[in-house]
């Protein structure tokens, strides 16, 4: 089989980061190490300059080549264009969505220098799989180089309707730089008919069938491809680990109470104050909770430098402190607010004691906490997934109790809900949502992708 190239904006290159928050770094990995290749994008570190060659880790069949980023690159290319403009835009957010023409030259410009840099490692049969908002450009870039490859991009946010998109001023280059790839995959339908949207009605492309469109002169194909989880990791997991030290230390502390928890990034897409506002709005509502459940919100730091993350982070501190004073007792916290970072297996464990996993994205990609939880639970008494209708998860776990995170009655209703639900009920749904996070495994949305892409002829067969 040919090799794979894979490109991201992080690289997880293995022991060097051992505790991601992201389901996307440990998703390539293990992608990747199947197929052989290159592993190639950003070390995740700054330099005063940006890095003349990339850096090169072999580990088996997989080359890792990472770039460190000068400060003006990271700064316009990631903490820029990639998170300020195109990040709160996919999530629908215009109104966090920051324009700057610097910002999106930076955005270019590391793309252009990605491309070049990533060039002498591609060989003949390659196959080319770029991942992610942050890489649209690359493979325009590459064309241009005399990259004929087959090569695929998979955007794993959201992709905004029309209406949304239209308000970014270089919406018509990013689109025609998807159209170099030769297979687009996207999350959910929603994403693709968006997508397809935009070609119908703002380029002079036509769609072919289903599956297929033309624009810019290429036959390209788009499709949904939604991401899953490991198959048997997360419920192997957490069988282990709610027998080791920190889940038995989390269960002593809770003197029998009921947990409910979430685990998100630290990320406004993610609707943690939304969901704190609600979780008061439950303990004012079913004052009968107070003092019989809490909840664990664990959100790790993310995008740090960024100043609407760090305003959200302002606005978490302040509403967890509000309702610990409020609501709290001498003997009882309502809410658990931690920022810490928690490796995989440790969280697994947290997910099996918790009775309500608690999922409320104002919008998301897929969202593959909310697998995770599903899988992490005990057969025989598992708990409830609360999840937002605005995650692409909903779309397969429609056995959640799915949620409007905005409506803050609704939301806390669902927790009550969940808290009181039967046995039985909790079986019946949690066996339809097991069954679709074990179909729809990391594994099937990795064949399922690389099939499609596989069928692109190479460059020796096209020569042949
Ligand atoms: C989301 C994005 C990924 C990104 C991850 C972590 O899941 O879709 O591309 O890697 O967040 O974000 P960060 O900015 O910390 O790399």
């Amino acid at each position: 089989m040919s090799r794979l190239v894979v490109v991201s904006n992080r690289v997880a290159v293995p022991d060097a980061q051992s505790a991601t928050a992201g389901g996307l770094a440990v998703a390539l990995r293990d992608a990747l190490q199947s197929c052989g290749g290159v592993w190639f994008g950003w070390s995740g570190k700054t330099a005063a300059q940006t890095a003349e060659k990339p850096a090169i880790t072999e580990v088996g069949p997989v080359t890792y080549a990472t770039l460190d980023l000068g400060r003006k690159d990271y700064n316009e290319y990631y903490n820029g264009f990639a998170n300020r403009t195109l990040w709160p835009l996919f999530h629908y957010r215009l109104d966090l969505a920051e324009f700057s023409h610097e910002n999106y030259t930076g955005y270019l410009r590391v793309n252009t220098l990605f491309a070049d840099k990533l060039r002498p490692l591609i060989e003949d049969d390659d196959h080319i799989w770029v991942h992610d908002y942050h890489m649209i450009p690359l493979g325009r870039e590459l064309r241009a180089l005399g990259v004929e490859h087959p090569m695929g991009f998979y955007l794993h946010t959201p992709f905004p309707a029309l209406e949304v998109l239209l308000a970014l001023p270089s919406h018509a280059l990013l689109v025609k730089s998807l159209c170099a790839y030769d297979v687009i995959g996207f999350q959910t339908e929603n994403d693709l008919r968006a997508f397809r949207d935009y070609i119908h009605y703002e380029t002079k492309g036509e769609l072919i069938d289903e599956q297929t469109f033309h624009a810019y002169g290429r036959v390209v194909r788009a499709e949904v491809f939604p991401i899953g989880i490991e198959r048997g990791q997360m419920e192997e997991a957490s069988a282990r680990a709610v027998e080791l030290g920190a889940a038995r230390r989390l269960e002593r502390t809770l003197h029998n109470r009921s947990l409910m928890i979430g685990v998100d990034r630290l990320d406004y897409s993610k609707g943690i104050p939304e969901r704190f506002r609600s979780f008061e709005r439950f303990l004012e509502t079913y004052p009968d909770h107070r003092g019989q459940v809490s909840m664990m919100q664990i959100a790790p730091l993310s995008r740090s430098e960024v100043p609407e993350y760090k305003a959200i982070r302002d606005e978490l501190e302040g509403l967890a402190g509000y309702i610990n004073g409020r609501y709290g007792d001498f003997d009882w916290m309502p809410l658990h607010y931690l920022t810490k970072n928690f490796q995989r297996e440790t969280l697994a464990g947290f997910f099996r004691l918790s009775r309500v996993g608690v999922v409320t994205p104002l919008r998301d990609g897929m969202n593959l906490v909310a697998k995770e939880y599903v899988a992490s639970q005990d057969p025989s008494y598992p708990g409830v997934l609360v999840l937002s209708r605005f995650a692409g998860a909903a779309r397969e776990l429609d056995a959640a109790l799915l949620v409007n995170p905005y409506d803050h009655d609704g939301v806390a209703a669902a927790l009550h809900q969940g808290l009181v639900m039967s046995l039985e009920e909790r079986r019946e749904r949690w066996e339809s949502m097991i069954a679709k996070v074990r179909d729809n495994s990391l594994e099937h949305w990795r064949e399922a992708f690389l099939s499609v892409l596989r069928a692109v002829p190479t460059l020796a067969e096209r020569r042949a």
